[in-house]
């Protein structure tokens, strides 16, 4: 049996950098589950496909032709890892993520990234809908203040200027969103650690995830 630890949780509540150092330390392999949603959003797009149709949408997931190679992603022949960054980008994710038949779709590619010798999974359903058996979930949240700080943060060191009141606005509206649609809504699982990490460092946020992974 693969082992698989889940880390779920609002937007920018810092679940890809807790997952990316866990992974490393473990050995493991990464699910960044969002940036499948961003990449479906993002190929629907460029087909001018309605993010409405659901069934459409769902089309362009479940052929999605992705890969990742150093450190960048590909779809097919162009390089979206700046797009796939983008807020717009995570606007038009959540947006898809909507749609049930969307969701069955990726479902089905996600569940491919279960390899030896063992994965840790982060998005907003990995605990409750994919890997309902993984072994370890974690449900990861910070205060609106501190992820938008954190956003901020991020985008400034890209070169990329923003303003923290609108990042706010939109992380606001989108945990809003992901939280009460119907299909796989963000919730935690029932047998999920809860974390705030608002005042923690993220090596503190680490061991404490490595210390319950070895229990
Ligand atoms: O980190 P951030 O919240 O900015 O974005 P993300 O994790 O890349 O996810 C983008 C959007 O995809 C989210 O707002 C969710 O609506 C959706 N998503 C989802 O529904 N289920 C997942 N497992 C992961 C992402």
């Amino acid at each position: 049996d693969i082992p698989v630890i889940t880390i779920d949780g609002p937007t920018a509540s810092g679940k890809g950098t807790l997952a990316d150092v866990a992974a490393h330390a473990l050995g493991y392999v990464v699910l960044d589950s969002g940036s499948l949603y961003r990449a479906c959003a993002l190929a629907a797009d460029r087909e001018d496909i309605d993010l409405n149709d659901a069934n459409a949408v769902a089309a362009i997931g479940a052929n999605l032709n992705l890969s990742f190679k150093r450190g960048r992603v590909w779809l097919d022949e162009d390089d979206i890892t700046d797009a796939l960054r983008l807020e717009a980008t995570g606007l038009m994710a959540s947006q898809v993520a909507a749609h049930p038949a969307v969701r069955a779709a990726l479902n089905q590619l996600q569940l491919n990234f279960r390899r030896l010798p063992g994965l840790v999974a982060d998005g907003r359903d990995m605990g409750t809908a994919v890997f309902p058996d993984a072994a370890l979930k974690v449900f990861l949240t910070a205060s609106a203040a501190t992820r938008a700080e954190r956003r901020h943060k991020q985008l400034i060191s890209k070169g990329i200027s923003a303003n923290i009141e609108s990042l706010r606005q939109d992380l606001e509206n989108r945990d809003a969103r992901d939280k009460n649609r119907a299909a796989s809504p963000l919730h935690p699982a029932l047998d999920a650690r809860m974390l705030d990490n608002s005042l923690q460092t993220i090596e503190e946020s680490v061991e404490l995830l490595l210390n319950w992974w070895a229990e």
